[in-house]
């Protein structure tokens, strides 16, 4: 079989990895795709966001399966397209990836089903988003309805940060039309974990639990990015938890998408607050995860592509998922000022080394090469995986990894997965 994988991220590099282990793959396609993906598949420089130039592209080279990797070609309605020609593709379709393209979709839909999340009101004045702001008090969470590149949200842990940030979204309008309306919902304490599904719109299979970490310092500190390393699994997601997340969330979640006339197929993505064993929604996508996609592909045992190809036949029911018992860590290679402005094209050095360490593998996600030479492009770089017996097998071998590869600026958290061995 011929399968296509949008997108360019070290998500995509983990999906392509693992579809090339395919027994059925015979070739892989990525658009764009990156320099480490060029390596396993052959890439064309066709933009995530041309449908139909990604139609055409898949009727001429007769393209069996594809795959979206982000959000955005998925909210702007690619499966719709596809599906109109009657081409195969894993997604959710335009209405239905709602539930992370509107913010106040997924808030509204979760009152709805009676799905656990943050108390919130949406608001569509800035007049009255300030006064609930001012009645309600700090800490208190600030979010533009639409897609805003993970940017949307801020935690405020002061009145006057939380007004800013309103001033930001509805005034200065600096996310456009996306942030037309906004969520203003009371912050959640607890631990974060990340809980992605397989889902044919009936049938739910679920994937290995993980926890990203999205700040680019240690100890949770400074930006949020599009996350610097995840792990896999999360304890804070016990047998208990798991139980509750499929029967609260995932459950209601795809009945009630089935509800309101909208079959959900592909993978749902929900960002959880863990507080005394109970799961809250912060958030849900509709889509893989980026970097927890690494960590989860190196512990799949079961082969992607029977999964993908059951999820458009609808016959997930007869699948089942087969897992590594072995733990798994990445850590995510940045270049220097990201999530702010950095610097590209620097040569990457030291993954000739890498290559040699067994269950290790380097996803890349902003590199390409000039004249031959494996260069940065990017503002996140490299993921660096690695499995292990447990978490902390994982951890120092990614690390050892890790500390292998030199480009200049290059900066990556010391900490990931300390939350796993405290
Ligand atoms: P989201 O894009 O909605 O997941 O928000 C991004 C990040 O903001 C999450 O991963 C959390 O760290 C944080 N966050 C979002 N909503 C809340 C909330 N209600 N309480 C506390 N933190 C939140
Ligand atoms: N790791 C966060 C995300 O994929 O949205």
């Amino acid at each position: 079989m011929k399968v296509l994988v949008i997108g360019s991220g070290g998500r995509e590099h983990a999906l392509v990895w693992k579809l090339a282990q395919s027994t059925r793959v015979d070739k892989i396609y990525c658009c764009p795709g990156n320099a480490g993906i060029s390596e396993i598949a052959e890439c064309i420089d066709i933009s995530p966001k041309d449908h139909n130039g990604l139609v055409n592209f898949v009727k001429y080279e007769w393209i069996d399966l594809t795959v979206v990797g982000p959000e955005e070609p998925l909210a702007h309605g690619i499966v719709d397209a596809f599906e109109r020609e009657g081409l195969r593709i894993v997604g959710p379709t335009k209405d239905a990836a709602q539930i992370e393209a509107s913010k106040v979709f997924a808030k509204d839909f979760m009152k709805r089903y009676g799905i656990p999340t943050a108390e919130y009101r949406v608001f569509t004045s800035y007049l009255h988003a300030e006064e609930y702001i001012r009645m309600k008090g700090a800490p208190i969470v600030i979010k533009a309805d639409g897609l805003a590149a993970g940017k949307g949200v801020v935690v405020a842990k002061t009145v006057d940060e939380a007004i800013e940030a309103l001033r930001r979204i509805m005034k200065e309008k600096v996310f456009g039309k996306a942030g037309e309306r906004v969520v203003v919902e009371e912050a959640l304490e607890g631990e974060e974990a990340s809980y992605l599904v397989f889902t044919d719109g009936e049938y739910i299979l679920p994937m290995v639990s993980s926890q990203d970490h999205k700040r680019v310092f240690d100890n949770d500190e400074g930006p949020n990015t599009g996350g610097m390393g995840a792990y896999s699994p999360a304890p804070v997601v016990t047998p208990e938890v798991e139980r509750k997340i499929m029967e609260k969330i995932m459950k209601p979640a795809i009945k009630g998408m089935r509800k309101e006339g909208l079959k959900y197929k592909g993978i749902l993505y929900a960002g959880l607050m863990i507080r005394d064993n109970e799961p809250y929604v912060l958030e849900f996508n509709c889509r893989f995860g980026d970097p927890e996609t690494q960590p989860i592909m190196m512990r799949m045992k079961s082969d992607l592509l029977e999964v993908f190809l059951a999820i458009t036949e609808e016959s997930l029911s007869k699948t089942s998922l087969q897992w590594r018992p072995d733990a798994s860590v990445c850590v995510v290679a940045a270049s220097g000022g990201y999530p702010g402005k950095y610097e590209k094209g620097k040569p990457i050095e030291g993954l000739d080394e890498v290559k040699k360490m067994e269950d290790v593998v380097v996803f890349h996600a902003g590199t390409s090469y000039d004249n031959g030479r494996l260069i940065t492009a990017g503002g996140r770089v490299l993921g660096v995986t690695a499995l292990g017996r447990d978490i902390k097998e994982a951890r120092d071998r990614a690390y050892e990894a890790i500390e292998k590869i030199y480009f200049e600026g290059i900066h990556y958290r010391r900490d990931i997965a300390h939350r796993a061995l405290k």
